[in-house]
């Protein structure tokens, strides 16, 4: 048994403790509040999440298991944040979701926690509340939705949006068959079946050993699932029991298994952010360059779009994360702590040690991508980093010289980019300002901004573009993201003009705007802060405190290992 129950401060205490047991008994037993772990499920469910609107299942599952084990179980609401709804961007309400689960939890009676994630921000969020808490907490995601179909041809959520659209905008696809799509598209429920962000970030909290075995890949409709949540209400009461906290659960050995894990599965580029905002919850030192680092480790070994050419049911019936793990025994770290209380390298047990579709997850010797991951980028234009997504990206424009066509903000790119005067080719670069975390603010996935209509016409589907913005994780292209400074910030990406010429060179890891030191610095002197656009209330906040992407875009009063919580009594 670890320390005593965190929850007895509540109830143990028979005067002072009248209130808080009278007014949750409600049916529970008398032992109820003799030093049974208090569990609470914090879950993400709504309707506005669609992506998260099955999740009450998963939260009755999950107690289950906690009655089963001796706990007793308390489910609670968190912020939602459905990505295809909330504006202007579910990544500004990241950190305020984070700051309510973490208060929620600290405040309440619970020794431990279990998280209910789904839809891409719900996970990160949970994890960055919960990590600042330091319970012993478990990860169980919503899962991913079933393959879409569309007339024979498989429907990835998202990827294949961003891939119609296109066609629509060329000419090539009509706009009948475009809405016909919509409903085959989103086919039950789930996250998006496509290793998208929220699939990516349920495949790296089984990777980041803070959930259980298969967690990234069982579909949402399938009833292991319901199992999974099952167990993790039995395991989070025994986590209580063993003093087992998320703090000693994620250690740096975990991070940097995470990130070789993420470059095999081809996860998204949003998982940098979110992976350098939890660890910096935990004080676990994780920089940007380790995500070049370790990423260079692994091979991309999951052909699952928007990287390749399958969905996440396909990644589940082919054994899902545990054939990865084994697949990259050799450059993980096994030993590893998870929630299981074992070493990271018994994730790999429950399966057969191969895939069962090795057109699905790829062996070690024939990769789909011997280089994937990120690749994190240096130079003039992005003294803090950018990076960049290889397995995404077109192979012949990795390294690419090209005329600067410059936007000043989203509003203006949707102004001009069809405008027919445009002086634009596909051999131009596209630089896109004013997304990044205060830009915008909230820093949204528009970094796969569209090409131009003219030179859609042409069959053209790619080209460079440079923004301080994010990538939705379903996204694909040769698209340079998260540039820092943002330009908000006064980085070199403010003072970029029409005209100017920008190298990328992802080989040798540099972005380059061909200017001279004197006049970039000139530049840089002349540039103006804007106006702020936002004086008051959360918006605020935000602009005032959020870090820039290279350092995870949480709160900078947020950052840091906390101290076990004082709970004040006012009873
Ligand atoms: Fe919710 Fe993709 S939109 S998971």
């Amino acid at each position: 048994m670890g320390d005593a129950l965190r929850s007895q401060d509540w109830y143990g205490r028979p005067l002072e403790g009248f209130a808080h047991r009278s007014w949750m008994r409600r049916g529970l037993p008398d032992d109820a509040f003799d030093g049974r772990p208090m569990i609470g499920i914090a879950t993400t469910w709504s309707e506005l999440t669609p992506c998260n609107s099955h999740v009450d299942e998963i939260a009755e599952h999950v107690k289950r298991g906690v009655w089963e084990a001796g706990g007793v179980p308390l489910i609670f609401p968190t912020t939602s944040l459905g990505e295809t709804q909330i504006r202007p961007t579910a990544m500004l309400l990241r950190n305020l979701m984070a700051m309510d689960v973490e208060e929620s939890i600290r405040g309440n009676p619970m020794d431990g926690v279990v998280l209910l994630g789904g839809c891409d921000k719900t996970t990160p969020a949970q994890l960055m509340g919960a990590a600042s808490v330091d319970l012993p907490a478990i990860m169980v995601s919503g899962g991913p939705m079933l393959n879409g179909r569309y007339k024979g041809s498989e429907l990835g959520s998202g990827t294949d949006l961003w891939k119609y659209t296109a066609d629509v905008r060329a000419g090539t696809m009509s706009m009948d068959e475009f809405l016909e799509l919509e409903s085959c598209m989103t086919r039950s429920r789930g996250s998006c079946n496509t290793m998208g962000t929220a699939s990516t970030m349920a495949c790296m909290s089984e990777a980041l050993g803070i959930a259980l075995p298969h967690n990234g890949a069982i579909p949402a409709s399938d009833s292991r699932r319901l199992r999974l949540a099952h167990l993790a209400g039995r395991r989070i009461v025994e986590m209580v029991q063993e003093g087992l906290t998320m703090s000693q659960v994620l250690t740096r050995a975990n991070f940097e298994n995470a990130i070789r894990i993420l470059a095999a599965i081809g996860g998204s580029t949003n998982a940098v952010v979110h992976l350098l905002a939890i660890a910096g919850r935990l004080g676990v030192e994780l920089s940007l360059d380790d995500f070049d680092r370790f990423s260079q480790e692994a091979p991309l070994l999951v052909n699952l779009k928007p990287s390749g050419d399958h969905l996440m049911e396909d990644f589940f019936y082919a054994g899902g994360l545990p054939v990865v793990i084994h697949h990259l025994r050799d450059i993980l770290d096994g030993e590893a702590p998870t929630v299981m209380g074992r070493p990271f390298s018994t994730y790999a047990d429950s399966i057969a040690a191969e895939s069962a579709d090795p057109d699905v997850i790829r062996a070690i010797d024939d990769p789909l991508q011997a280089e994937s991951g990120i690749a994190v980028l240096r130079g003039n234009l992005c003294p803090n980093g950018a990076v960049l997504k290889p397995n995404a990206a077109t192979p012949e424009l990795m390294t690419h010289r090209g005329r600067a066509v410059v936007f000043e903000s989203i509003e203006d790119y949707h102004a001009r980019i069809d405008d027919p005067d445009l002086d634009v080719d596909e051999t131009c670069v596209l630089v896109l300002k004013g997304c990044g975390p205060k830009g915008y603010p909230g820093m949204p996935e528009v970094g796969n901004f569209g090409l131009p209509t003219k030179v859609l016409e042409k069959g053209v589907r790619d080209m460079v573009r440079i923004s301080d913005a994010r990538m939705s994780g379903t996204a694909y292209g040769t698209v340079v993201l998260h540039t820092a400074p943002e330009a908000a910030a006064g980085g070199p990406l403010a003072v970029v003009r029409n005209g100017d010429t920008i190298s990328l060179d992802v080989p040798n890891r540099s972005l380059t705007l061909e200017i001279d030191d004197a006049e970039l610095e000139r530049r840089l002197k002349l540039w103006v802060r804007p106006d702020p656009e936002y004086t008051r209330g959360y918006y605020r906040l935000y602009i005032d405190t959020v870090l820039q992407a290279d350092e995870g875009c949480d709160f900078d009063f947020l950052v840091g290992k906390t101290t076990r919580p004082v709970t004040r009594d006012s009873h």
